[in-house]
């Protein structure tokens, strides 16, 4: 049965729409897209935002790490899904390397994503340094949405891929680098891997959209990587995804099932073959007997 919305709202999503459905206490739907068939999934399934996350390092580009990814390869990326998107709010991932150094770069890095693949926003991880570099981009008109708890481009430096924020001071740590994203302007910040509680208690005293993923149900909207929560991937992943669907064992099957046919010559069957006039082959065969073999 088709989980398909009824009457999709159409309305190209705005920052005061986001806001407004925050307010409203509906909850906002992010998903990951990385290419023109995933970004016409999310508009077809009525999603409000897409992010181009630098996760595409793991799920189509075959890294072990987001840490290698490059601006470049992110960009080719966000411009396929530009492609496919019309309604939600396209958010372009900043990758590891191409903010952190200085506000110039950070800006000259935002305005690529915005001019060069046309994102509405883009996204960076972390507190600290990386509230001046959101404070710059604001300043120079690009929306930017923070993202801090496991933020897995510094997740060696936060002792692995474990949940952030399960100590009264890592908590507040949490909550003042929220704090101060938002000070600086986001419009919107991922939390990733935070308990529950904590993840709540922090949103109930922000005035911006959060994005929980990992975060439990006390956030304004929840965000989950396609790949994921389709089942484009080997292994469970994280505790936190939810799969709705084993796409890569029905990829599998596809292609195992076209490798047998070809081998068994099942396929392709006179439907997938072309005709030709008798007569015109007949002229063909003749004609063909007067060239010599290469
Ligand atoms: O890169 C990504 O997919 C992300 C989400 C997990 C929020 O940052």
């Amino acid at each position: 049965m088709s989980s398909l919305p009824e009457i999709l709202d159409t309305r190209p999503m705005t920052l005061p729409r986001l806001l407004d459905k925050r307010e409203a206490g509906e909850p906002i739907v992010m998903v990951t897209a990385y290419d023109f068939p995933s970004a016409r999934a999310a508009e077809r399934a009525g999603v409000d935002v897409v992010l181009v996350g630098d996760s595409a390092a793991n799920t189509v580009l075959g890294y072990a790490s987001t840490v290698p990814v490059s601006v470049e390869e992110l960009l080719m990326l966000a411009a396929a899904v530009r492609r496919g998107l019309r309604t939600p709010l396209l958010v372009g991932d900043l990758p590891f390397g191409s903010y952190e150094i200085s506000d110039p770069q950070a800006i000259a890095t935002a305005q690529r994503f915005v001019k060069e693949a046309g994102c509405d926003a883009v996204k960076l991880e972390g507190g600290g340094v990386s509230a001046e570099r959101a404070r710059a981009i604001v300043r120079a008109g690009i929306p930017v949405m923070g993202h801090v708890g496991l933020t897995p481009q510094t997740a060696t430096a936060l002792g692995g891929w474990r949940a952030q924020g399960r100590t009264a001071n890592r908590a507040l740590e949490l909550a003042q680098d929220a704090f101060a994203l938002q000070a600086a302007g986001c419009f919107s910040i991922v939390f990733e891997a935070i308990p529950s509680e904590v993840a709540a208690a922090i949103a109930s005293r922000m005035d911006i959209p959060v994005i929980g993923i990992g975060a439990g149900p006390g956030v304004d909207g929840q965000v989950l990587v396609f790949h994921d929560l389709l089942g484009i991937r080997e292994g469970h992943g994280a505790r936190f995804v939810k799969r709705y669907a084993d796409l890569l064992d029905e990829m599998t099957d596809g292609v195992a099932s076209y490798a047998s046919d070809v081998r068994s010559r099942a396929y392709p069957g006179p439907e997938h073959s072309y005709s030709v006039d008798a007569d015109e082959l007949a002229a063909f065969h003749r004609a063909i007997e007067t060239l010599g073999a290469a």
